[in-house]
């Protein structure tokens, strides 16, 4: 169902992705995962600061999909110590050999200070790709500097209300892929009267129009939801395309002025 792209490191990573942030652990992200597989989807985001590792490992062992056709991405706490030991964990709770992606979380004691071990995390094969979530274009820069190994991707908040053009420039000219997280405003931009207007014209739901614009605009999205019809329609966003017009007012909905940070509000 879904494409792919390679990543700098030549690995491919499926463009739509179903995220479980803010899914509680046990039955409801279970169940969110299993309705996703059966979807489709093949690309799971999850953490370890989501607490429900273990329940999206039941799900993909009950699912009967092989280990090897599903993309799974967990994020390193960066208030914990060691990236390389916290992956243990996490391999564990998943019930998996390695992760596709391994991300830091955020850049907490600055943006350099667990990529060392993210890197042994790479080398050691538990993690087959290495990233960075929450950020922005100083912590990038910071990163690279210091790296053997670059971050293939960033993790973001992204949507046309936080069209953070700057920092995705910034990324792609240096080869880090751009993932959005809360590509729908974690629900908030589902009511946006020029979202609703698109959506009437194409005939599609005003989730599929954002889901739709973070494509074309060159992300892999990841949409959350714990409802199976809407995990569904979620994915059904390969099958239309919003013309030039139409990007351009979504564009036009900004509220970061085009900014090169990751968020407005930290809370680390
Ligand atoms: P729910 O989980 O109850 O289905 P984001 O991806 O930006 O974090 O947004 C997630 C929020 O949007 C959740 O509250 C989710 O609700 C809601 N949501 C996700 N997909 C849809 C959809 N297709 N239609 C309406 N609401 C949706």
């Amino acid at each position: 169902m879904t494409t792919t792209r390679t990543l700098a490191d030549g690995r491919e990573i499926p463009v739509l992705g179903l995220g479980v942030w803010q899914v509680r652990d046990g039955r409801e992200c279970a169940d969110s995962v299993r309705w996703a597989l059966e979807a489709g989807y093949r690309h799971i985001d999850t953490a370890q600061a989501y607490g429900n590792e273990d329940s999206v490992g039941r799900a993909l062992r009950d699912s009967g999909v092989p280990r090897d056709e599903v993309y799974i991405t967990t994020k390193f706490n960066p208030g914990r110590k060691d990236p390389v030991a916290e992956l243990d964990g996490s391999l564990e709770r998943l019930g998996v050999e390695f992760v596709d992606l391994y991300l830091v979380h955020w850049p907490a004691g600055g943006p350099t200070r667990a990529w060392d071990g993210m890197q042994k995390a790479q080398r050691s094969g538990q993690a087959r790709s290495i990233g960075v979530s929450n950020f922005g274009t100083g912590d990038i820069d910071a990163v690279l500097a210091v790296a053997d190994i670059p971050p293939a991707l960033n993790q973001i908040q992204f949507s046309p209300f936080e069209y953070r053009r700057d920092l995705r420039e910034h990324c792609e000219s240096r080869n880090i892929a751009v993932e959005a997280y809360s590509p729908l405003g974690t629900g908030r931009h589902l009511d946006d009267k020029e979202v609703a207007a698109i959506a009437e014209r194409q005939g599609r739901t005003p989730a599929q129009i954002l889901i739709r614009w973070s494509l074309q605009r060159g992300l892999i999205v990841l949409p959350k939801s714990t409802h199976q019809d809407r995990i569904a329609q979620n994915a059904e966003v390969f099958d239309f395309e919003l013309t030039g017009d139409e990007l351009a007012a979504l564009d036009a909905l900004d509220r970061t002025g085009g900014t090169g940070r990751a968020l407005e509000r930290t809370w680390w």
